[in-house]
């Protein structure tokens, strides 16, 4: 099971937020802060339609992620509200075992005030002192400036560019890039 304990933190505009782990009864909450940003339909790969968890299966894959010792979901909360979220998964074959997969958003009224950075500071903290983890990774869209330089910023280099992997609704078409960081 992978541990983590909640700890709060104070942003650069000076709120204070807590970061901890996804329990089971935060299901309904964080679903609908997944729907929200997916419903901005910009840089995911999921479309609003595909996303069609019920509570229930949230509150199955919290569990199952809760008892796995190399995946984390870590939530940023303030007064009660989850603000934003970040999903890790380590590899599951032997020789993939020291690497992950990262995946976060923050709720859009709560960019650019440091809550991202945060949650991307505790997850590498947590992955450095795992006892097998050694190489953590991450796709985004080539067009997303914000995230790659959150991103950068924490480290990150660009490993590799799937060249047109992405086709918009509108025919065109997006790359996505592959950014990874040894902890
Ligand atoms: C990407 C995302 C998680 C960032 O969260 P956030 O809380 O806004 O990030 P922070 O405020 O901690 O960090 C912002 C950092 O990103 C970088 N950044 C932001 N906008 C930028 C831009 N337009 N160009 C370059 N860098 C930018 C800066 O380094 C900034 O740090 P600074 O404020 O110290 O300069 C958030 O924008 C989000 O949820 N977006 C929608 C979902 C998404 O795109 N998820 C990523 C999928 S891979």
């Amino acid at each position: 099971m992978a541990t983590f304990d909640s700890t709060a933190v104070r942003l650069k505009t000076g709120e204070e937020i807590t970061v901890r782990c996804a329990e089971g009864n935060d299901a309904e909450a964080l679903l609908e802060m997944t729907r929200s940003v997916i419903a901005e339909g910009r840089h995911h790969l999921t479309k609003p339609e595909e996303f069609n968890a019920t509570a229930e299966e949230e509150k199955n894959w919290i569990h199952q992620v809760s008892q796995s010792p190399n995946r984390l979901i870590l939530l940023a909360e303030i007064r009660g509200e989850i603000i934003g979220m970040l999903d890790f998964h380590g590899g599951e074959k032997k020789r993939l075992r020291h690497t992950g997969s990262l995946g976060m958003s923050v709720q859009k009224n709560w960019r650019n005030r440091g809550v991202g950075s945060v949650l991307l500071a505790i997850l590498l903290k947590w992955a450095s002192n795992h006892p097998e983890l050694r190489k953590i990774c991450l796709e985004v869209f080539a067009d997303n400036e914000g995230a790659i330089g959150l991103y950068r910023k924490a480290g990150f280099r660009t490993e590799g560019r799937l060249v047109h992997h992405v086709r918009m609704e509108d025919g065109s078409y997006t790359d996505l890039i592959q950014m990874c960081r040894f902890v």
